[in-house]
């Protein structure tokens, strides 16, 4: 049995039951996938985004779930105008009692007070956080990044700006009374340095990574078709799921260093089961969006990661999420700083099936198989690792230097 742990968390002086927010996406579109969500215990959900005076780019959903490869890719997506952003807000607030309801929102006006005219509104329709989407690169970003500079900058476009972030995140600062997160993007290659505008600005929590922009996988038979269905040609598409994850830890990490303990701090990307969940929260996540996972098995998983969290932290000895939030900070050194082991790699000749796969790895001289008997010498072995990795039937290990084998 485990012990009483305390999964809340904060943003602003709202309190969070848990640090699962479904993330601003086709999960989180209507009153019924509000309803799902909080029957499931989620402890928030951030609202599909909401682009005014009219989102400029929003076509019918294109997705594609490579599973094998492990990411998800959509080239199209439907976004809602304000008046059915404030409905859908509107109707939420009259049935949930549990949830924390976040409008995601993005301003395309010419004037910068519009964010504040904006986020108001939603403050006035019942939210309980706003959240600015300085993030979706599927918008200007893309257009952008293709060629094309016709519109108004939103999203990625703005999130990789921290001065246009601060001017922006004051003027909703001035507007509302409820806290305020902002969404950013790591598309700048600088997503700390857009965090720390956002929360010298006064943003009550700021987080990142959402969706990367990628080429999709291609069809080399037909490199003029695409792999999305009905859908003619492609363009580059926003990738989530598992995939994204090394790459958004990296980002977590590079916020929390940045900032330190003080500012609350969610991530999202790839995040499916607790090993993910707690990876995010010991590089600085105070808080989770997930939303891939939501598309691909709807909300009512997460109880059995909700328990398994509290177990998780009953066994480690943790009661509440700070205690391990940043653990892993310390862990990570420069490179100049990295210790390593002197080891090399043995065989163990009863599993060996002398299959040759590690016989065929290129970069190692120390691997020879005198008359298909795999053999290692340890003086050559650079201690790499790759033959155990390669092994089909375990066979090989390594050993650290001094260690008896
Ligand atoms: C189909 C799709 C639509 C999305 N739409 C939004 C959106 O409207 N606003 C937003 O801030 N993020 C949006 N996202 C980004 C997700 O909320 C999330 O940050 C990102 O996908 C990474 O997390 P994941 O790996 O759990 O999906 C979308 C993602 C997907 C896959
Ligand atoms: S650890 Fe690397 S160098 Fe050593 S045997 Fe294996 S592949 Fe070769
Ligand atoms: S990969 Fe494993 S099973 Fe195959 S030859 Fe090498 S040690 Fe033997």
């Amino acid at each position: 049995m485990s012990k009483t742990v305390d999964l809340s968390v904060k943003i602003g002086d709202v309190t969070l039951k848990n640090p699962f927010i479904v993330g601003s996406g086709p999960t989180v579109k209507n009153l019924d996938q509000i309803r799902a969500a909080e029957d499931s215990g989620w402890a928030g959900v951030s609202m599909k985004l909401v682009i005014d005076p009219e989102p400029y780019i929003s076509l019918p959903p294109r997705y594609r779930w490579l599973k094998k490869k492990g990411y998800n890719i959509f080239s199209a997506e439907k976004r809602l105008t304000t008046g059915e952003g404030l409905k859908l807000l509107e109707e939420a607030r009259k049935i949930v009692k549990d949830i924390a309801l976040i409008p995601n929102l993005t301003y395309d006006g010419p004037d910068p007070e519009g964010w504040g005219r904006l986020a108001k509104q939603f403050e006035d329709a019942g939210s309980d956080i706003i959240e600015l989407n300085m993030c979706c690169p599927n918008m200007s970003f893309n257009t952008e990044t293709t060629g094309d500079s016709s519109v108004q900058l939103t999203g990625a476009s703005l999130g990789k700006e921290p001065e246009a972030l601060k001017e922006i995140v004051e003027i909703v600062k001035d507007s509302v009374s409820i806290p305020v997160l902002v969404k950013i993007t790591p598309e700048g290659g600088e997503i700390a340095k857009s965090a720390r505008a956002c929360i010298e600005a006064g943003a009550d929590a700021v987080g990142g990574t959402a969706s990367r922009l990628g080429i999709p996988d291609i069809d080399i038979r037909n490199p003029m078709g695409t792999i999305f269905r009905l859908q003619s040609n492609i363009t580059l598409g926003c990738l989530s799921g598992p995939w994204i994850r090394p790459l958004a830890l990296r980002d977590i990490y590079e916020m929390r260093s940045l900032l330190g303990p003080n500012p609350t701090l969610l991530n999202s990307g790839g995040i499916h089961d607790l090993q993910s969940a707690v990876e995010h929260i010991m590089l600085g996540a105070d808080a989770l969006w997930i939303c891939t996972e939501t598309m691909l098995r709807g909300f009512a998983w997460l109880p059995k990661l909700i328990d398994e969290l509290k177990q998780y932290m009953s066994d480690m000895s943790y009661n509440k999420i700070s205690d391990f939030r940043d653990l892993l900070l310390q862990n990570i050194k420069a490179a100049k700083d990295l210790k390593i082991d002197e080891g090399y790699a043995v065989v163990d000749l009863d599993r060996c099936t002398s299959c040759g796969l590690c016989w065929k790895i290129g970069h190692c001289t120390a691997i020879t198989h005198p008359v298909k008997v795999t053999t290692i010498k340890s003086k050559t072995c650079m201690g790499c690792s790759t033959c155990v990795d390669i092994c089909p039937t375990s066979a090989i290990t390594m050993v650290k230097k001094g260690d008896t084998e």
